[in-house]
């Protein structure tokens, strides 16, 4: 049976951590420019929604690098965009690709698809999560920290798609998560509530001090997500003082790491001189979406690929 990569919940602990010794061997392979053709042959069709830079060119070059190749299909110049339904489209593509990315708004629509096409679909961000760049931020840690299940990791900002996912990843490999948000800006309720009860360890709190305070990781996204542009302003106002700034990384471990999964507002949800700044691993973390999601694309699509 094919396996879809649509939620970091649907994987357990230890299968995400093969996908990041797979990304270990992958990386270094690419640095080292050692032929790794795991996907010789095959096409990858990349469904856009929604604007993106890093994801579409890591999938693409990714797909490049494995032996394959990718498709920028961008659902405004497809039958999508003159409402195709999307089961119609995914036995189309399963004809003629080996895998899914879809970047778009709903969640279910990205379920749906996976349940019609014989083929593996990947998650590329949805309103409710953004599960490649989490493993990318992980593996990210990884590199930089030991131990990086026993790490206090904070969200300060939005309770948006990565905050989510970030939850389901505190869910999955049982590290403590604290998360920040201003009043009605919190995480989805469910994905909360069922992390909780799967014993996540969990704090909630609207104060970003107490949520930063002796952490280890701090992470931030923009206030104002893709399909929220209409709503810029009113959010600048209620995330005033959710920014990481210079005075928050320092209520924080003094080796603590800084991320963000960008685009990035500088001078908005974090400050010029933390994302310069000694602590900042954020170029690092764009790096690894394209080593992560190769070795997704591998376990998903090679054929060692998991069932
Ligand atoms: N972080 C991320 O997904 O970036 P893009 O929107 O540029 O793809
Ligand atoms: N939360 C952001 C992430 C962008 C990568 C958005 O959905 O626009």
């Amino acid at each position: 049976m094919k396996k879809d990569f649509l939620c970091l919940s649907d994987w357990t602990a230890s299968e995400l951590e093969a996908i990041f010794e797979l990304c270990r061997d992958l990386k270094a392979k690419t640095k080292a420019r050692t032929a790794h053709r795991l996907l010789e042959g095959q096409t990858l069709a990349m469904i856009f929604e929604k604007s993106s830079t890093r994801t579409r060119i890591s999938f693409e070059v990714g797909m490049f690098q494995l032996g394959g190749h990718a498709l920028f299909l961008h659902s405004g110049t497809t039958q999508m965009g003159r409402g195709e339904p999307i089961k119609d489209t995914a036995r189309v593509m399963s004809g003629y690709c080996d895998g899914i990315m879809i970047r778009t708004y709903s969640q279910a629509a990205v379920e749906e698809l996976a349940r019609i096409s014989a083929i593996p679909v990947i998650n590329g961000l949805t309103d409710l999560y953004h599960p490649c760049q989490i493993m990318a931020d992980l593996f990210t840690v990884i590199e930089h920290k030991s131990n990086y299940r026993d790490l206090t990791y904070c969200w300060i900002g939005d309770g948006n798609n990565m905050a989510n996912s970030w939850i389901n990843a505190a869910s999955v490999f049982g590290f403590e998560l604290r998360v920040a948000t201003p009043k009605g800006y919190e995480p989805d309720a469910e994905v909360m509530a069922r992390a909780k009860k799967a014993g996540a360890k969990i704090l909630y709190t609207k104060d970003p001090a107490e949520a930063a305070c002796g952490a280890d990781v701090l992470n931030t996204d923009v206030w104002a997500s893709m399909g929220q542009e209409a709503e810029q302003q009113e959010r600048e106002k209620a995330f005033v003082g959710y920014q990481i700034n210079d005075e928050l990384v320092a209520r924080a471990n003094d080796d603590c790491v800084v991320m963000h999964c960008l685009p990035a507002h500088r001078g908005e949800e974090i400050t010029d001189s933390v994302i310069e700044g000694k602590h900042s691993i954020i170029f690092a973390e764009a790096e690894n979406r394209l080593h992560v999601q190769k070795a997704i694309m591998a376990t998903l699509m090679g054929v060692n690929r998991c069932s």
